[in-house]
């Protein structure tokens, strides 16, 4: 079969003939790849710098996927951290790994939007006792998951959405998928008195945040929730102390570790099912497979979505 492989971590990948999966554990079966997404989590766990990633070459990357098994079921599945990833034509999943999807999905629309989509899903769902009416403030709502977080909050229930970050011709395009106002990162003492902060910027972005949010509050012993989720401008924030003792601040992250695959597996249908209703979108480019190392070194505005 053909697929594409990872040499080393600061290699590109090669579409090259590879030999065929082989199902060898209790729950394994080999299925036929019919879209796999391009995104962060991809690439970092295909280099090894992703916190779940082993980093062992050579691998095929590609974490998660829409597939066909052998039974003609649509699945969506999420991988372990494995060499025998979804960038090919068929790769072995562990069932227990994935859920079945509706037949009448798009495939390579369901892949685009999973994994962006599960991170404030899963938060809001999962992670946090988040219930409806509560005020979400998005940071970094400029991304694929920040504008995907805008949709699902408002999906989920939330009174009010706003969406921060720094491209503000990015901005200016959330207000049509739900949000009800916008703001750049050093304007977030206008969302002082939100419930629930989904963070995708970490750094000092959220360092700042947090203490003109804090400092701007209306009442401080109300329950503020910021939940870190992605770390793309920096892996360490400086958070003053006293951020933590004026008001009645939490911190959780939400990830893969914070929370288990028997947690998160049940959120995805219904998931998979508001992105096939269009309650939550996301722009998607569909490249075949054949061309991932063009598609592994380009910048893209649109989701990639690989098919073999
Ligand atoms: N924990 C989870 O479950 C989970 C799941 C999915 C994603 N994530 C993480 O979430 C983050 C975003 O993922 P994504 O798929 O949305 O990425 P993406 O589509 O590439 O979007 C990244 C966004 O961040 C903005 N940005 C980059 N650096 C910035 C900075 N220094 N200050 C302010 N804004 C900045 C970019 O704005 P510009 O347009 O201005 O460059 C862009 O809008 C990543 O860290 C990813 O690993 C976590």
């Amino acid at each position: 079969m053909r697929a594409a492989l990872l040499s080393a971590a600061d290699a590109v990948p090669a579409y090259v003939e590879h030999p065929e999966p082989v199902a060898t554990g209790r729950h394994e079966v080999v299925v036929d790849v019919l879209a796999a997404a391009l995104h962060h989590l991809t690439r970092s766990r295909a280099t090894g710098a992703h916190y779940s990633s082993a980093g062992t070459f050579p691998r095929v990357p590609g974490v998660d996927a829409v597939v066909r098994d052998p039974s003609g079921r649509l699945r969506y599945v999420v991988l372990d951290d494995t060499d025998r990833g979804t960038f090919a034509e068929r790769t072995v999943i562990d069932e227990r790994r994935s859920v079945v999807l509706p037949d009448d999905v798009d495939p390579v629309e369901i892949a685009a939007a999973m994994n962006p989509g599960m991170s404030s899903w899963i938060a809001l769902r999962r992670r946090i006792d988040f219930v409806a009416g509560q005020r979400v403030l998005v940071v970094g709502a400029t991304g694929a998951a920040g504008s995907m977080a805008v949709q699902v909050a408002k999906h989920l229930g939330a009174s009010r959405v706003i969406a921060a970050g720094r491209n503000a011709e990015r901005l200016g395009q959330l207000p049509a998928l739900g949000a009800d106002e916008t703001c750049g990162l050093d304007d977030l003492a206008r969302a002082a008195d939100v419930d629930v902060v989904l963070d995708y910027l970490w750094g000092e972005p959220a360092a700042a945040g947090m203490v003109a949010i804090l400092t701007a509050r209306t009442d401080r012993r109300a329950p503020l929730t910021w939940v870190q989720i992605g770390s793309i401008a920096g892996a360490t924030a400086p958070v003053p102390s006293v951020a933590l003792r004026s008001a009645k601040l939490q911190i959780v992250g939400s990830g893969i570790g914070s929370l288990g695959p028997d947690e998160i597996l049940p959120e995805l249908p219904a998931l998979a099912a508001a992105v096939r209703d269009g309650a939550v979108a996301l722009p998607f480019r569909e490249v075949p497979l054949a061309d991932v190392a063009t598609a592994w070194v380009q910048d893209s505005a649109e989701r990639v979505v690989l098919v073999p």
